[in-house]
């Protein structure tokens, strides 16, 4: 499997507790890519590892916590590419090789305030990054 994050120290502590994890099927090599995945770069840089991968997870945080309203349209084009056309992308890239292998896998994780606004002040996460 290959995990990616901008951060690479970070990145690279998870990738080494996933390592250490004892439940991970025998063989599974854990990789680290360090790479903004929102750029063409930052997606070859991840492909060049491997192309043909049977599960995508995509996981990017959302836009920060807060009122909509005060957003400009900077914050809404970050949130849009991070969290709906990076995962496009990568499903383009993928896709196709994993209906012609016959399985596939793609994980969208998003929030649920995606179908109905969140009350910031009554979440005790969302506070804390407000
Ligand atoms: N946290 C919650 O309580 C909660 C609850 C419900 C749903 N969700 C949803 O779960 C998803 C993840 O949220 P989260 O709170 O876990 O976010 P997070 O803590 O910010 O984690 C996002 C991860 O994605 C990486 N990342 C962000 N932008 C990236 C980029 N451009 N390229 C590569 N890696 C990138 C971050 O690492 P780097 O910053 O180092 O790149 C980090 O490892 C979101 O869709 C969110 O809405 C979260």
């Amino acid at each position: 499997m290959v995990m990616v994050a901008r951060g690479a120290e970070a990145l690279e502590a998870a990738a080494a507790a996933l390592r250490a994890e004892s439940g991970l099927p025998a063989g599974t090599q854990v990789q680290a890519v360090a790479a903004d995945i929102t750029t063409v770069e930052g997606r070859e840089r991840v492909f060049a590892v491997r192309r043909d991968w049977d599960i995508v997870v995509t996981n990017a945080g959302g836009p920060p916590p807060g009122d909509f309203r005060e957003w400009d349209r900077d914050a809404w084009i970050k949130a849009v590419d991070a969290n709906m056309l990076t995962p496009i992308e990568l499903i383009k890239a993928t896709v196709d090789g994993m209906a012609a292998r016959g399985f596939g896998r793609i994980v969208n994780i998003t929030s649920s305030a995606v179908k109905a606004p969140i009350d910031i002040w009554a979440c005790p996460t969302a506070r804390a990054a407000a």
